[in-house]
């Protein structure tokens, strides 16, 4: 008998290498675990102030937290700024803790990353600016062991090793990457997303879907990452429409299935990095305070149409895996769309920009070597102004 005709995946680079080296635990009550292995450890316990009233009311986290010997960071507010962790660093500087425990979403989680890694023994005397400048000053940085349990589903965050630090005064937008930057271990418990607001549901699970989708348009991929990236957007993509659509809850199954996404997808981008949908995202939220996912997901569609001129397999083998064997990139290019018009990203963004013209003054802000840089087709002139006129129509 003669075996049935297998798809082939598609090829790659020839060469390539993957690594992450954050302990991952995902399911449901799996922070018991998180609290069982910290019960007996000075933490610097780095939240926002709705988080440490989730943390302190949870029945497995609340005992940790009650503990009197912590210190608490629990001021974050969305997107950390610079001057407030800076603050923060001077306050705590001098003062021992053994780990340090990330509760929420991506800001308090990015700030975690910043503060252990400024109170690191090895970056005494750098102010916080300084080691967004300069990478080399943190290279050989042992910060305390960071234990990263997201509260929302996500940024993907807590297995990455980057984390995103502004400047609201001058609207700008830094980042801290290297080794030194990933997390110690990661909880990723779809429990803890069971309440959150639509909302917050949409933009950071369009923040998931498009960082899935932003590793696979990327010239880093490499079959691990293609694989996290595939299967990231198999259980993102039918959660989110649901999930966002519901005033409350929305499902276990979709909060499981939307929460593993983030996760994978984190675990994508932890080698990939993203490209050019997040390059321009960063302008539209210093600017115009678009949240982080809907401002990435602006310009999903256009920028997938625009990579299609590089397909070398990867968009077919995408398609053949969301939507089944005979489909083809074109079908994943209507996906992406319908998502789009279906999630009304594009009245969205319209609510808060004031016009095209607006945003067509930020193009030299929106294209940063370390993200846009990645993406497969080259960047002509004209291919900014026309994804975003695109994306605006
Ligand atoms: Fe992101």
């Amino acid at each position: 008998m003669n075996l049935p005709t297998i798809t082939k995946p598609c090829q790659l680079a020839p060469q390539w290498h993957f690594h992450n080296p954050v302990r991952v635990h995902f399911g449901r009550n799996c922070r018991r675990r998180a609290a069982a292995e910290l019960a007996a450890t000075r933490c610097l316990i780095v939240t926002t102030q709705r988080g440490r009233r989730q943390l302190s009311d949870d029945p497995w986290l609340g005992p940790l937290a009650a503990n009197p010997d912590h210190l608490w960071v629990d001021g974050i507010s969305e997107n950390p700024d610079v001057f407030y962790l800076q603050g923060e660093i001077d306050r705590l500087a001098g003062q021992s803790f053994d780990a340090v425990l990330a509760f929420g979403g991506g800001s308090p989680l990015d700030a975690a990353k910043a503060l252990a890694l400024a109170l690191a023994e090895q970056c005494s005397g750098c102010q916080l600016r300084d080691l967004l400048a300069d990478p080399t000053l943190y290279r050989q940085a042992r910060p305390q062991p960071l234990y990263a349990i997201p509260t929302t589903a996500g940024t993907g965050s807590e297995v990455t090793p980057y984390a995103t630090i502004w400047d609201h005064q001058a609207k700008q937008k830094h980042s801290l990457a290297g080794p030194a930057v990933f997390p110690h271990a990661a909880f990723v418990d779809p429990a803890l997303t069971d309440t959150l607001p639509a909302a917050i549901t949409l933009s950071t699970g369009l923040d998931a879907i498009n960082q899935a989708a932003e590793s696979i348009w990327n010239q880093n991929a490499n079959p691990v990452s293609l694989d996290y990236a595939i299967r990231a957007l198999q259980l993102g993509l039918p959660a989110l429409p649901p999930l966002a659509a519901a005033t409350v809850g929305g499902g276990e199954n979709n909060r499981d299935n939307l929460a593993q996404c983030s996760l994978l997808a984190g675990l994508a981008i932890s080698h990939t990095r993203t490209a050019l949908c997040h390059s321009i995202s960063y302008p539209l939220t210093a600017h115009f305070g678009v949240p982080h996912g809907l401002a990435c997901a602006f310009t999903m569609p256009a920028v997938l149409r625009f990579s299609l001129q590089a397909e070398d397999g990867r968009f077919s083998e995408t398609a053949r895996a969301l939507l089944g064997h005979r489909a083809t990139p074109a079908d994943l290019e209507q996906l992406f769309t319908a998502l789009h018009t279906q999630l009304q990203v594009g009245a969205k963004i319209k609510a808060q920009i004031p016009s095209l013209q607006a945003l067509l003054a930020l193009q030299k802000e929106m294209i940063t070597p370390d993200r846009a840089g990645n993406i497969l087709a080259p960047l002509e002139p004209t291919t900014l102004e026309r994804i975003l006129t695109e994306s605006w129509q």
